[in-house]
């Protein structure tokens, strides 16, 4: 079971946390695979999904993963949970709590509120998301699929792992939780943004930062794209899309400087014509629907470990 109560940054887990959410990720990976996709180990638990910004991977995926795993999952959007009256989220966790839910995912604007709600309740807390702070699962499931499609077991395989994340940086969510996660790991990480679009000191989360996407392309293991965040760009911090898709977007021509086995990532939604054109987000070395997939079996594997801890239950 895992060292930590809730899942609110990826800084919450060991490395040995990590190897086993990747290893029972795995297991369940060949559960999804199965006709009858059920396995009756959190039965008589109760998620809740608590999403109040827009979401289709995080909150269909975690709702997928609590069914496989036989939890009653109820989830509960902006537009139909009280938030949108003016409860609070403290008084929203206190009523969750009072009806006894076992864990809550939680996706919202405001940085900080998934452990604001760790901290008013006895249900285990996972960050589906909170505003351009962090995103633990999606990390915890692109090192899966950087994991299954590199071939290799345990954590070694990450050594030395040269990994370029490249677009949105300043108002990304995911690579708060990922470039860390990955320095963790011993990977190499570089960030390349335009200078409007990088956080003011990059190398708290131990990477090192270029402005200039060409000069790097050709050096990295995995090209992990990022999209702009059209909803937190505030004012106009682009000349235009079209000109940041000239510096920074994958299309064939910058598919074809990459290293030959380089694989091509994004958490998605994608801007298509913008981070990558028609012919990225279709290519073969695209990763996007791997990790999709990825999702549900993580996110097996996280509510497994948070939930099942507290009683005797099996996987098989
Ligand atoms: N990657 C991701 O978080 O996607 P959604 O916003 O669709 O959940």
């Amino acid at each position: 079971m895992l060292s930590t109560k809730h899942l609110i940054d990826t800084e919450d887990l060991t490395l040995e946390d990590v190897q086993l959410i990747l290893d029972t990720a795995r297991s369940f990976k060949e559960v999804n695979t199965r006709t009858i996709k059920k396995l009756p180990t959190l039965r008589g638990r109760t998620v809740v999904t608590l999403f109040l910004e827009p979401s289709t991977r995080t909150k269909s995926s975690f709702e997928i993963a609590g069914k496989r795993l036989s939890a009653d999952v109820q989830g509960l959007s902006g537009s139909s949970s009280s938030t949108v009256k003016g409860e609070s989220l403290v008084d929203t966790a206190k009523t969750l709590d009072a009806m006894r839910c076992d864990a809550v995912v939680v996706r919202c604007k405001q940085a900080g509120s998934p452990l604001i709600l760790a901290n008013n309740m006895d249900a285990h807390i996972i960050n589906g998301g909170d505003g351009k702070h962090r995103h633990p699962t999606q990390a915890l499931l692109d090192v899966f699929s950087m994991r299954e499609n590199l071939h290799f077991d345990g954590l070694e395989g990450f050594k030395g792992l040269n990994v370029g994340i490249v677009g949105d940086v300043g108002h990304s969510r995911v690579v708060g939780s990922l470039a860390p996660l990955l320095v963790r790991l011993g990977a190499t990480v570089t960030v390349v943004a335009p200078p409007t679009l990088m956080p003011a000191d990059p190398s708290v989360w131990g990477v090192s930062h270029v402005y200039d996407l060409d000069p790097v392309l050709p050096t990295f293991d995995i090209v992990y794209m990022l999209r702009i965040q059209m909803e937190r760009l505030d004012g106009a911090p682009l000349p235009s899309l079209r000109e940041y898709a000239a510096l920074y977007g994958i299309g064939k021509e910058r598919m074809a400087m990459m290293r030959p086995e380089a694989f091509l990532m994004h958490p998605g939604p994608v801007n298509r014509g913008v981070e990558l054109t028609s012919d990225a987000v279709d290519s073969p070395r695209n990763l996007i629907l791997d990790q999709v997939n990825s999702g549900v079996c993580v996110r097996m594997a996280v509510l497994y470990l948070l939930l099942g801890g507290d009683e005797n239950v099996t996987v098989a």
